[in-house]
């Protein structure tokens, strides 16, 4: 048995966790990571594609931003196709503001090799991780299994960082959490293409056949999306089927193409919105997916996760540097207002965009008038654009 002694033990390497762990030791707070999966799962797990403004100041701001600087593309607006015809928000004009595509990987993979190039300690497969003793003035500990060897890790406090699927939320004492949680009748199936993007920015398609989305993740790989049944067999979608749907969906003004190319990645995503309250019980705080999940038609999941650990981070430095707990103690209730402001945001671009199977013709219609509303109103097309750029990182 090996016993490590930390003040932060973070639980998953994922964009909240690597954040975390950066701003903690720029502050000169330790801390020690363990990450169930291997450094190369985490750095090829293709998820997330649109990083905020807010997001992008703080990776630069952490170290983390020069590949993302060189490499990412900077995009002023986005389109909203319905009927056939393109509509575009101007983000710049309209906000002043700007979001970056750049691969959700890519982050993770500046991320590890800025923390390992600085000693970081990460434990990748970790086995068996569990948590104890983090109610109340208990001793948090984690233990896990590492290369055969058992560790156990004694820290001040535990960041639950582990995801949606993780340890950390289920091993909180029933009836301690209130759960809020709509689960939609949809997924997304996503492919990654060899194949220049076919537009400069994203495009969300509302159409009969169902929502669809161009996105990119460099000038010759485009990533698109398809509604699709929630438990869909990607079995039954050959590459073919998948080109044919989307240049359906995607239809665009005369003259307008959807460029085709190998499919080099491909898998279906269920859709939900979920949150937990309170973010915290005791020494144990958890920050992204582990306290709440949004559909992706907002592109805000990753950034929420760095939103809560920029909050949880400055709650710490706090604690440590003046001893007052006050910000600590105010976490939960300052990352959940900005999570509940964007789980409406992701639930109302989905209701927006997507087919629901219980809809009528009026339901139809209405979303048609809606997406005419957003895109000629400049207060509606404000609204989306100062959401989707997002808040300041407060
Ligand atoms: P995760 O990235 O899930 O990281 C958690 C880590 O914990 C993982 O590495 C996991 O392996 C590890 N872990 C799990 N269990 C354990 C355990 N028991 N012990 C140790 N480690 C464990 N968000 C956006 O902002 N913009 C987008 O454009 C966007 N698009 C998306 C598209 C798709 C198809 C999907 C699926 C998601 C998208 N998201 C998007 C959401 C975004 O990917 C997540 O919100 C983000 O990954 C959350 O980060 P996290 O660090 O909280 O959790
Ligand atoms: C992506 O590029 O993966 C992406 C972009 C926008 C979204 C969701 C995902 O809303």
């Amino acid at each position: 048995m090996k016993t490590l002694r930390t003040q932060v033990g973070i639980v998953g390497a994922g964009p909240a966790g690597l954040v975390l762990s950066q701003l903690l030791h720029l502050q000169g707070i330790e801390s020690v990571m363990l990450e169930a999966r291997s450094r190369q799962y985490c750095e090829e797990r293709i998820r997330a594609g649109v990083l905020e403004h807010g997001t992008v100041d703080l990776l630069n701001q952490i170290g983390a931003g020069r590949r993302m600087q060189r490499e990412g593309m900077v995009h002023e607006g986005v389109e909203l196709r319905f009927n056939g015809q393109g509509h575009r928000i101007d983000f710049r004009e309209l906000t002043g503001k700007t979001i970056t595509v750049y691969g959700q990987h890519e982050v993770v993979k500046d991320l590890i090799n800025l923390r390992l190039s600085e000693q970081a300690q990460i434990f990748f497969e970790a086995e068996q991780v569990r948590i104890s003793e983090f109610e109340n003035a208990g001793n948090p500990t984690i233990r896990f299994l590492h290369h055969n060897e058992d560790y156990e890790v004694h820290c001040d406090f535990i960041a639950g960082c582990d995801g949606f699927h993780g340890v950390c939320r289920p091993s909180v004492p029933a009836g301690t959490l209130t759960l809020y949680e709509r689960i939609y009748p949809f997924g997304w199936l996503g492919i990654l293409a060899e194949a220049a993007p076919s537009a400069e920015e994203l495009i969300y398609c509302y159409h009969e056949r169902g929502f669809a989305l161009h996105s990119m993740r460099s000038p010759s790989i485009t990533r698109l999306y398809l509604q699709c049944n929630p438990n869909e067999d990607i079995a039954s979608w050959p590459d073919e089927k998948i080109w044919a749907e989307l240049q359906k969906r995607l239809e665009g003004p005369q003259g307008w193409l959807l460029n085709e190319g190998a499919v080099i990645q491909k898998g279906v995503t269920g859709m939900r919105s979920f949150v937990v309250e309170p973010m915290r019980c005791g020494k144990l705080i958890l920050a992204g997916d582990a306290a709440h999940i949004v559909p992706p038609t907002g592109a805000k999941g990753l950034n929420l996760a760095v939103a809560d650990v920029y909050v949880l981070a400055r709650a710490l430095e706090s604690h440590y540097k003046t001893g007052n707990g006050a910000l600590l103690d105010a976490y939960s209730e300052t990352c959940l207002r900005r999570v509940w402001k964007v789980q409406r945001f992701s639930w109302w671009m989905t209701s927006m965009l997507h087919r629901f199977k219980d809809e009528n013709r009026f339901d139809a219609k209405r979303q048609i008038a809606e997406l005419d509303y957003v895109t000629s109103s400049r207060a509606a097309s404000q609204t989306l654009a100062e959401n989707y750029v997002g808040f300041p990182l407060s």
